[in-house]
């Protein structure tokens, strides 16, 4: 059903009434909650109906930049496979040029020239060419004499009405708005000056405010644009990505229809991330009711990309009509929730996972906001499963991974199988020389029972995987845990490194009879030496790293692999040791055997006196040091860890409370006794 227009009174959106409404008319799901009145800080959007859902579309910057192929005909490829692709059908509408579509110079009249090789057909034709598959149409200037580009295309200021004008006439829908060569001109002035030449034109046309959030927009733009960027440029990386969602994710009380924090557009497809990151930002800015702009050139998409890009029940949270934006519940440790409540009652759920391992997060649905009630329907919008839940939620969410929910009230808890969760226990290794253990757990969070439930670990082509405890019970009732192990042994020969085992379960229900299925990252791993090792000459489980990789026996320097100096703190050398740079985890195995881990630690030199660190080691899941803050007046502070016994340990490196600019890290001297 399509949204009804949010009615505004005195400034205010009430959502109360609006949901009211739409529950009128649809059947509302049994027990739900009105929905909260929508944000005291919302002021009243545009009231020209237009961008009531988060605008989704494709605009080349992210792929192309400035280069050449950015030109009539990747906009016209994008727009054809928009519609053979069902990406139109699945809700993508605008197709959006981004900066340096002009010609460096006005002519002689004041107006903008499109450049003749990037768009020998001018920009009317290729307008004309997506209306004709019944999309629309945007394109960009800045809010300056100049856009940002280095070489300097004209800009909108001083002349908004006749680039308004000039728009309009070639059928523009949306208007991007940059920020550079500004000239000091007051933002909130810039800014409506154009809304007022756009307005002028009559054409209806959404206004995207792109000051990178620099004046904070959410504050004042409420009448002025559809949409603001609340951050500076993303880049096709997991940082950039993961700083944007943070400052984005506060926000949330300035989003609703008509008005939208904008954390810029999706780089889903362009290769800097894996499919389980591009997942994560597809979700998350779904969940935050963000713009859906596909920034990746489409023309050489592969087959994941498109899936991600196509996820129906994931687009739909995003445009669903209430408008809220997620809101942070708990983000402890990495483990975020973030909850959206959507027009019919029910409630997206995010379990997102910032840490480079795998976790459990769980919640339950009366914290995500829903009524008490007996069950809950819970749908999986990636697995594209339902399950039944007397409550808890909960699931063991990959490294940088995101499961995506969608949590309502359900009577007929029957028709769907009781909400079996399955959780690898600790970190899973594996060796070559001889069996190490591992083992699962097995909860029934519906109210039915799992009758016949088998737990299955498969592996790959050769690797030796036996159960150690039954793996089948003949019922497991509601609230009830089943523990299975297994001794896994990776084949002779296999590298180091992660591998994926599959945990499957198959049990029957009322509704029927159900298979999950779990992949298990597992870590083929070989034992410390005997006597004392330098950590930078021993193999690593895995590493993090805030600014380039973990370098061996050099500082971190700069953002590339080798590119470190000697190690430094407080004028003293070291010739071995680890540079990190906050945040960091780097993961050793020491399998039971060794004693003592010993190193001087200190902010790098090369810091200068900015900075500050904060050092940890775990041992299994215990912290067994830390330093408390560090910063560059410290000398190397000496840490001696007792790891009597660990199977593993973790040297984590914290920001120490602050940001993580300037934060180099030293582990000098790091060594283990085993
Ligand atoms: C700024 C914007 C980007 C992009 C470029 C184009 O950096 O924030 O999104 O439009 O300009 O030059």
């Amino acid at each position: 059903m399509r949204a009804l227009p949010s009615l505004r009174l005195h400034g205010l959106v009430l959502g109360v009434a609006c949901a009211a409404l739409v529950g009128a008319v649809q059947v509302a799901p049994a027990g739900a909650a009105e929905p909260a009145p929508a944000s005291p800080l919302r002021l009243a959007a545009p009231d020209d109906g237009l961008a009531l859902t988060p605008p989704m579309g494709f605009n080349n910057w992210n792929s192309t930049h400035c280069r050449p192929e950015f030109n009539e005909a990747m906009i016209k490829g994008v727009a054809d496979l928009f519609v053979t692709k069902g990406l139109k059908d699945a809700g993508y509408e605008y197709i959006n040029l981004d900066d340096c579509w002009a010609l460096p110079q006005r002519d002689a009249a004041g107006k903008l020239v499109p450049d003749p090789v990037r768009f020998p057909n001018g920009i009317k034709a290729v307008a004309d060419y997506v209306h004709a598959k019944g999309l629309k149409f945007g394109i960009y200037t800045s809010a300056g004499t100049k856009t940002c580009d280095r070489v300097g295309f004209p800009g909108g200021l001083n002349h908004e009405y006749s680039d308004a004008r000039q728009f309009a006439d070639w059928g523009v829908d949306y208007l991007k708005y940059d920020n550079c060569n500004h000239q000091g001109v007051d933002a909130k002035k810039r800014y409506t000056t154009m809304r007022d030449a756009l307005k002028a034109t009559g054409r209806p046309i959404v206004f995207s405010i792109c000051e990178w959030g620099e004046n904070r927009p959410w504050e004042w733009a409420a009448d002025v644009g559809h949409l603001w960027r609340t951050t500076g440029d993303i880049n096709d990386s997991w940082g950039s990505t993961l700083s944007i969602m943070k400052k984005n994710l506060p926000l949330h009380a300035y989003a609703g229809p008509g008005n939208w924090n904008d954390p810029d557009m999706l780089e889903v497809g362009n290769g800097g991330m894996t499919d389980t990151e591009y997942r994560t930002q597809f979700s998350m800015w779904s969940i935050m009711a963000a713009p859906l702009l596909i920034g990746t050139d489409l023309r050489k998409a592969d087959d994941a990309t498109f899936e991600i890009l196509s996820n129906r029940e994931v687009i739909a949270v995003d445009q669903d009509p209430l408008g809220r934006q997620g809101e942070v519940i708990s983000s402890e440790a990495g483990r975020w929730v973030v909850v959206k409540e959507l027009s019919d009652g029910s409630r997206a759920i995010a379990l997102f996972n910032e840490s480079d391992r795998p976790q459990r997060i769980e919640t339950s649905a009366t914290d995500a906001g829903l009524p008490r009630a007996r069950d809950y329907r819970v749908r999986d919008l990636w697995a594209h499963s339902d399950a039944s839940s007397a409550g808890t939620i909960a699931a063991t969410v990959p490294a940088h991974g995101t499961v995506l929910l969608r949590v309502s009230p359900e009577r007929r808890w029957e028709s769907y199988p009781p909400a079996v969760e399955l959780a690898p226990t600790g970190d899973w290794f594996a060796r070559t020389d001889r069996p190490a253990e591992v083992s699962a757990k097995l909860t029934n969070h519906g109210r039915d029972k799992a009758r016949a439930v088998s737990v299955r670990l498969s592996g790959p082509e050769g690797w030796d995987i036996r159960p150690t405890t039954p793996t089948r019970t003949g019922k497991l009732s509601s609230g009830i845990t089943f523990t299975t192990g297994w001794k896994v042994k990776a084949p002779g020969g296999t590298r180091p490194g992660d591998y994926d085992l599959v945990l499957s379960a198959a049990y029957d229900s009322q509704a029927g009879k159900t298979r999950r299925e779990h992949p298990v990252r597992v870590s083929v791993v070989v034992p410390p030496q005997p006597g004392v090792s330098y950590v930078s000459d021993m193999p690593w489980v895995s590493s993090s790293n805030g600014w380039g990789p973990v370098e061996r026996d050099r500082s971190v320097g700069g953002s590339g692999a080798r590119d470190g100096k000697t190690l430094t703190i407080g004028g003293q050398t070291y010739t071995k040791g680890l540079g990190v740079h906050a945040p960091s985890v780097v993961h050793l195995y020491l399998g039971g055997k060794c004693s003592t881990l010993r190193a001087s630690v200190g902010l790098d030199d090369e810091s200068g006196t900015r900075g500050t660190v904060a050092y940890e080691v775990w041992a299994d899941d215990r912290k067994i040091a830390a330093t408390g803050v560090v910063d560059n007046s410290m000398p190397a502070q000496p840490v001696t860890a007792d790891v009597t016994g660990a199977h593993s340990v973790r040297l984590v490196v914290t920001d120490g409370g602050d940001a993580v600019a300037y934060d180099h890290a030293d582990w000098a001297d790091a060594r283990l006794t085993c």
